[in-house]
């Protein structure tokens, strides 16, 4: 088989730390999204092998497949009430629990999921742990009508919080767009720093087509770092 990067090993001991301090049996659990993600629903699936007995809510289409997979059963989440845990990947995360997520295309699905959860866990190897938002580009949902409009209004209000001319992509491409599991855009834009999400994560979502922003504010309880030299830690944010 082949072996590992230093980085794949950091997400699978952030995956298998996580289960081992926050997943309990019997437990309605979030599955996220994204490479780490899938490691902590394989490893799931060892420990449901096992005899875990839990019930997973996932958060994409192909989550939801992996999970199949690897045999976690499997609720929607309108058949269930609050879900106990989720736990899911982020593409950067600040010093105050702060996120942002999407990189994988499925930060509306996972921000339903997350939310509807009582305790949020991102998984993370140390490469995502930063100390300001924004280096990766921040990923917005929004609906294919009229998409122009929305980017022009986006761009007006990055404009007006001084980020200059932010610079924003199609996921995908013009030619071959990206099509959300919810059918729609994907737009990147490139902040570099972001001094304010917590409030750009509010105004985003008031411009008419913005579906979601992949700013996830207030939401990850605890995080654990998978790191390539030393164990997995465990990080608790100061609730506000
Ligand atoms: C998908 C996500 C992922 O959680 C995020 O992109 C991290 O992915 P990975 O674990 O592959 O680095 O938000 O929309």
């Amino acid at each position: 088989m082949k072996s590992l990067s230093a980085q794949d090993e950091a997400k699978r001991a952030a995956a298998e730390k996580a289960i081992e301090a926050f997943l309990k049996d019997g437990m309605i659990v979030g599955l996220g999204s994204g490479t780490t993600s899938r490691w902590f629903v394989r490893i799931l699936g060892d420990k449901v092998k096992e005899g875990l007995k839990v019930v997973g809510v996932p958060s994409s289409k192909s989550t939801k497949e992996l999970a199949q997979e690897v045999g976690v059963a499997l609720a929607e989440l309108n058949d269930v009430q609050e879900l106990d845990l989720t736990i899911d990947g982020a593409d950067e995360i600040d010093p105050e629990g702060r996120m942002i997520k999407g990189g994988g295309a499925n930060l509306l699905w996972e921000k339903i999921v997350a939310t509807a959860s009582r305790t949020m866990v991102a998984i993370v190897d140390e490469s995502k742990a930063v100390k300001q938002l924004g280096k990766f580009p921040l990923p917005v949902e929004i609906v294919q009508f009229g998409w122009r409009s929305t980017e022009r209004h986006m761009s007006q209000l990055f404009k007006s919080e001084g980020y200059g001319d932010t610079e924003m992509t199609v996921r995908g491409g013009l030619e071959r767009p990206l099509i959300t599991d919810s059918g729609n855009f994907i737009l990147d834009c490139h902040l570099q720093a972001i001094a304010n999400p917590d409030s750009l994560v509010v105004q985003l979502n008031r411009i008419a087509g913005v579906v979601e922003n992949g700013l996830f504010i207030g939401i990850a309880k605890s995080a654990v770092v998978g790191r390539t030299d030393s164990p997995a830690e465990v990080i608790h944010f100061p609730v506000k």
